[in-house]
């Protein structure tokens, strides 16, 4: 299975979709994928400068990655699937340079065959506190946009990002937000901002944990793709959500959110569990 960062070129063995909500219909496997972009195309109205749609997998039990710590141990044909279309959909892929380095992401492209639902290359963004992006993307042709932070702008500089990729934010750091680092967090709105202000306003963020974990706490999210695959991992890995709570130990009230639509996948490879589904929330509700 490739890793999360290398979608699989136009394959014919995808399995079919049926969509369950709104109205029940089978979504048959397409090269073109029309009509499973066209069940994603419409967002929800620009909050600010950009959307923000995150794309994530969990096992039935929750665990966010497999027993190899990458997602590509727990997701399926069926996630493929969608992922690929919201690939094809969004200007640029954000990341934290967790997954970045755990998921050995590359240079993005459209996925093949998918090339026709927006023209445009697909960008990637990085965010980091500490500059420590993998030198095959810093140095790459292509490389990405890298939101950071002072420290973290001096390491990739060193490690060959060109100038016009970099995206220095002043984060604050007053409130205590942020996941546990020595390095000042970033302004992840400020990076929104900055990516919005290069034509890149539909996000796609495809986590890990703890970026999506301080974007929601921002309340920078706008849709929440979740893919549950039919399997449980047990103990050990995290969830698709990482990262302190926002003051102390409590935890807020749940925040609503609205479902727009429900897709199960009834087949599986031959031995695989089948019983996948994908789900596409709206939040925040109102
Ligand atoms: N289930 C899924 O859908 C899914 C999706 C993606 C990843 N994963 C899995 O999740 C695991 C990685 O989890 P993770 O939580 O470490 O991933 P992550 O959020 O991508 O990476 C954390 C790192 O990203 C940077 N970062 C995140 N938020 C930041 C912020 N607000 N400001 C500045 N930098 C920020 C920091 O990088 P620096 O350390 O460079 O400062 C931080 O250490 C892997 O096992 C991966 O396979 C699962």
């Amino acid at each position: 299975m490739p890793s999360i960062g290398e979608p699989p070129a136009g394959r014919d063995d995808l399995p079919p979709l049926d969509l369950l909500l709104p109205a029940p219909r089978r979504i048959d496997p397409d090269p073109r994928e029309d009509e499973l972009a066209a069940l994603y195309a419409d967002g929800p109205p620009a909050r600010g400068s950009s959307t923000v749609r995150a794309n994530m997998v969990a096992s039935i039990d929750g665990a966010a990655w497999g027993p190899d710590r990458r997602s590509g141990s727990i997701n399926d044909d069926a996630d493929w699937r969608v992922f690929r279309v919201l690939r094809a959909l969004a200007d640029v892929v954000l990341v934290g340079a967790g997954t970045a380095r755990a998921e050995r992401y590359t240079t993005l492209g459209r996925p093949r065959g998918l090339e026709h639902l927006h023209e445009a290359p697909l960008e990637l963004a990085v965010v980091t506190r500490t500059g420590l992006v993998p030198e095959h993307l810093t140095g790459a042709q292509r490389p990405p946009f890298v939101i950071t932070g002072r420290t973290g702008a001096r390491i990739v500089r060193e490690r060959g990002l060109p100038e016009d990729r970099l995206l220095v934010t002043d984060g604050d750091t007053s409130d205590g937000g942020g996941s546990a680092g020595s390095e000042p967090d970033v302004d992840l709105a400020a990076g929104l901002a900055a990516l919005a202000g290069r034509g890149l306003r539909r996000v796609l963020t495809e986590g890990g944990p703890s970026l999506l974990g301080d974007l929601l706490r921002a309340d920078l999210v706008d849709e929440l793709c979740v893919t549950t695959t039919p399997g449980i991992v047990g103990p050990g890995p995290g969830r698709i959500v990482a990262g302190a709570a926002p003051s102390g130990p409590s935890v807020g009230p749940p925040r609503g959110a609205r479902l727009t639509h429900l897709l199960h996948s009834p087949h599986a490879r031959p031995g695989a569990p089948a019983g996948t589904t994908l789900a596409r929330w709206l939040l925040p509700i109102g």
